[in-house]
Order: structure tokens, then sequence, then C-alpha cells
């Protein structure tokens, strides 16, 4: 329902129930997040280029900074902050053993990646990650090493 360009609306983050919760009907789901406190979600390019956004929407990753707030009524969001999974806390270790973070900024939206990465049950090579991960950005890594904590995950779940 709409009133003084806001609309009410009603989602789950993480598991967590928000209830008739007024967004303005401009803002895109990334910035609304982040006022809510998952600040985890970061934002870099807003224009769906750079992946840093990327969160699960009713099971799939998304470019938060291109959807709007507003298109999340009735949805199950998880941010980085709800992996909290067996699955997921192996893909942590993964990119902490090989230095898979330096100042951590892609860190989130690649970690949404890699999740349905494992989630699609591909057997990928190490060209098939880089194109699979091509939509999230690095400025640090140089990527090596979070192909080697993909690849090392892709080989235990498979
Ligand atoms: S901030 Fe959303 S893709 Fe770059
Ligand atoms: S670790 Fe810095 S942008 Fe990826």
């Amino acid at each position: 329902m709409a009133a003084n360009n806001t609309l009410s609306i009603s989602f789950t983050v993480n598991g967590e129930k928000f209830n008739n919760v007024n967004v303005p009907s401009r803002q895109h789901l990334a910035d609304f997040l982040r006022s809510q406190g998952f600040t985890g979600t970061h934002l870099g390019c807003e224009q769906g280029a750079c992946g840093a956004c990327t969160i699960e929407m009713d099971g799939k990753a998304v470019r938060s900074c291109l959807v709007l707030a507003s298109q999340a009524n009735g949805s199950d969001l998880k941010t980085v902050e709800g992996f909290d999974d067996k699955m997921m806390e192996q893909v942590k270790q993964s990119f902490l053993k090989h230095n898979a973070f330096q100042c951590g900024f892609c860190s989130p939206g690649m970690l949404m990646t890699t999740k349905e990465i494992l989630l699609s049950k591909k057997k990928l090579t190490r060209d098939e990650i880089r194109s699979e991960i091509s939509g999230n950005y690095c400025r640090c890594t140089g990527y090596q090493s979070i192909v080697d904590a993909i690849e090392e995950c892709i080989n235990e779940v498979n």
C-alpha cells in the first residue's frame, strides 16, 4: 500500500521476520538492507556491474542494487550475515585458508556467488569457475586465491 511515496512491505531476512515496514518507493534493496543494519551487503557500482551487493532472494543470487526494496515484499532474503550453515562455514574456512580476502570489499558478493555455484552441484574447471565469478569484481587478490578456495569447496561438496 502506497502512502507519501512509501510502501508497506513484509519479508524475512536471515530467518527474522519484518512485518509492515515502510520503504521509500524508489529505494533499492541494498540501501534498504544496509539501513536495517545488514551492512555486510556492500555497494560498489550501484548499476549491476561489480557484484558487491549480491544477496540471496528466494533461493537465487541477485544484485540487490538492481532490485527495489518494494519488490522484496513477501520474499525470503539471505545476506552474508546469515551464512551460518555447515556449507557456508566450510566456504568461509576455505577462503581464509587460501587468503582469498584482502580488503574484503568484494567478499560478501563472492561468498554469495560461491554458495550458488555449490548449490548447482556442478563440477567446474578452473576456467569455468572464473567464468562463474566473472560478475564479481575483486580489485585486490588477482582472483587466483579465490579460484583456489572455490575449487576446494567444489571438490568437497561433489
Ligand atoms: S553495487 Fe550492485 S552490482 Fe555493484
Ligand atoms: S579482496 Fe579487495 S576487492 Fe576483493
